[in-house]
């Protein structure tokens, strides 16, 4: 596999008979919505996994009929035994992952002090998107390890490198899923595979729609662009992190934050 393929590029892989195939984790909504679309439309084969298995059959749906690749299946972050069986079916289908994006996550509740944060509910979060990101890390990275290429994507947070108020499961959460990617990163640096962060801002997805005015309001004013970001954008950076393209950067969270991040 060349190192100088830009993003436009996983077609090739089809071309010749071999399919750049992409587990996109969280595909039925938001993010991993939109970054399954995004990657369909630029040949990768997508797997399209999620809680919600009709939302991501719908993904599915839309990039076979814009004449892409991919497939459905459901999947539970925090119950092990339904990752793998995923994983069999899209490698069934498509041949060897070369990818995963971890887009799957939940803010569990939003505008309360940490003190009134229940263990129950910082362990909910924890569970989703820490341990969640830990799970699918060990299940894909051994496939990856196998064919010596992947690209190992987890969707973190801004919230992970700067806390927000009102947000202490979800800003621990995400900090860890930033360690867990340095660390995993310097496991496998010299194996083709490579494990990296990225940190949105604010994106107007359903998840932010859910949340208290108060909390988006609170978030977009710290960003200096003065705005939310788009789907597009982030579908955009996660393209080109997950391709061939991207092959000197691992242990990394991106920023996507309108100048919010300064580290
Ligand atoms: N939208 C933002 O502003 C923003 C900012 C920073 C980080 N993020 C992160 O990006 C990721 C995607 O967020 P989004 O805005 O697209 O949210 P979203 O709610 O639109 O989508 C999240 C998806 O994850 C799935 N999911 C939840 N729990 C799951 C589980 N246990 N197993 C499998 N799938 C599960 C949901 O069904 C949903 O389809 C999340 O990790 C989120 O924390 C979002």
């Amino acid at each position: 596999m060349s190192a100088g393929l830009d993003i436009g590029d996983f077609s090739r892989f089809l071309a010749g008979g071999e399919a750049y195939a992409v587990v996109v984790v969280g595909a039925a909504s938001g993010i991993g919505r939109r970054a399954a679309e995004f990657l369909g439309g630029l040949g990768a084969a997508v797997g399209c996994l999620d809680l919600e298995p009709a939302g991501a059959a719908a993904a599915a749906g839309a990039i076979a009929a814009a004449g892409g690749r991919a497939i459905a299946g459901a999947v539970d972050v925090t119950d092990e035994a339904t990752i793998a069986p995923a994983l069999d079916r899209v490698e069934g289908a498509f041949g060897p992952i070369r990818a995963l994006v971890n887009s799957a996550g939940i803010t569990g509740r939003t505008n309360v002090k940490g003190h009134e944060v229940t263990l129950d509910e910082f362990d909910r979060v924890c569970r989703v998107n820490l341990r969640g990101a830990m799970a699918l890390s060990k299940a894909v990275l051994p496939r990856m390890l196998g064919q010596g290429y992947g690209r190992l994507l987890h969707i973190a947070s801004i919230a992970g490198k700067e806390g927000n108020a009102g947000m202490a499961a979800y800003s621990a959460s995400k900090a860890g899923m930033i360690g867990l990617v340095k660390s995993l990163a310097k496991d496998y640096a010299e194996t083709g595979v490579t494990v990296n962060g990225l940190a949105p801002a604010v994106i107007r997805t359903p998840l932010v729609e859910a949340l208290p005015e108060a909390t988006v309001r609170y978030m977009t004013e710290r960003i200096p662009m003065r705005r939310t970001g788009e789907p597009d954008e982030v579908a955009r950076m996660i393209a080109w992190i997950v391709s061939p393209a991207a092959s000197f950067t691992t242990g990394f969270t991106f920023d996507l934050s309108g100048g919010r991040a300064t580290y």
